[in-house]
């Protein structure tokens, strides 16, 4: 029997980099997508080295471009490859006053955190829907449940992201396709994303508050397969994400607006 085959979005670093790691011990064929076709060469090199019994396809693709979804479905296409699951994972983060932050970057998150991922998600949701079905991991974060001033646009991203697939979930699941579409919620983790300098101002996050980026990995794999909406990672975070119910949004804004002036430089 063949393998199944993986797409991973953001690759090359990170929570991508873990999810690849876990899905070639799980026996996927990987196809990994990034900017960085050199570091996903040598992610795809190390995981064929380790797990004999899988092949690796490296796509570089900057998914802020126009149509670059369309262009990396129609790669796949081209390279006779069936995707049984796709985790639309690569993200970018800005932190900083909103006016002051420079406004292509803001439009380059929007494009991957938002375009790149519905548009993957509608291509690869219809290919799945006709055939055997298949699984659909969107990453958000923790950070989709409030307004968060000074990460607004992130947060906003996110919220859609959040939305977008719980919707989806309930709509794919009555349509009875055999498509499943998960939304992971991580908190703060510990990858380069929080000490990126591309991002603007830094966020300082006590230790005790970073999951590691293994974990949280793991645990999207294990929602996504085992078909769930909705996975907020880790104890402490499932309980800030039910807070969230209990105060009014601009309360949160409050809240958060505080925290994030504090703690950001
Ligand atoms: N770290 C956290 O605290 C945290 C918390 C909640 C949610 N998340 C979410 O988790 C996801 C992964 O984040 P991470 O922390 O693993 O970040 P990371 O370590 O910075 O990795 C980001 C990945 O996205 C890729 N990427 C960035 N821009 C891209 C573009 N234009 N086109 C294609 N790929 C692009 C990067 O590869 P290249 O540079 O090679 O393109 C990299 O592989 C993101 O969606 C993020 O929002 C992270």
């Amino acid at each position: 029997m063949s393998n199944k085959t993986a797409l991973v979005t953001g690759a090359s670093d990170g929570i991508g980099l873990e999810f690849c790691k876990i899905l070639a011990a799980k026996g996927y064929d990987i196809i990994l997508v990034a900017r960085r076709k050199a570091k996903l060469n040598e992610v795809a090199k190390s995981l064929s080295k380790q797990h004999k019994n899988i092949s690796c396809t490296v796509i570089s693709s900057d998914l802020s471009k126009q149509q670059a979804a369309q262009k990396l479905f129609a790669a796949t296409v081209a390279k006779d490859l069936q995707v049984d699951l796709l985790i639309n994972n690569a993200g970018l983060l800005q932190n900083g006053f909103f006016t002051d932050l420079d406004l292509t970057t803001q439009e380059n998150m929007i494009a991957v955190n938002i375009s790149a991922l519905t548009s993957l998600t509608h291509l690869f949701a219809n290919d799945m829907g006709s055939r055997a079905g298949g699984h659909i991991l969107n990453v958000a974060s923790l950070a989709a449940w409030a307004p968060i001033p000074n990460q607004n646009v992130y947060a906003a991203t996110k919220a859609y992201v959040l939305s977008f697939s719980q919707a989806l979930h309930n709509e794919l699941k009555a349509a009875g396709n055999g498509v499943s579409v998960t939304a992971l919620c991580p908190g703060y983790t510990a990858t380069k994303m929080m000490d990126n300098p591309d991002q603007g101002a830094k966020l300082s996050v006590p230790d005790g508050l970073l999951q590691p980026a293994q974990e949280v990995a793991e645990q999207g794999i294990a929602a996504c397969l085992a078909g769930k909406p909705t996975l907020v990672t880790g104890f402490a975070n499932r309980v800030s994400a039910t807070m969230t119910h209990l105060f009014s949004r601009m309360t949160l804004a409050n809240i958060a607006g505080s925290y994030y002036r504090k703690n950001l430089n």
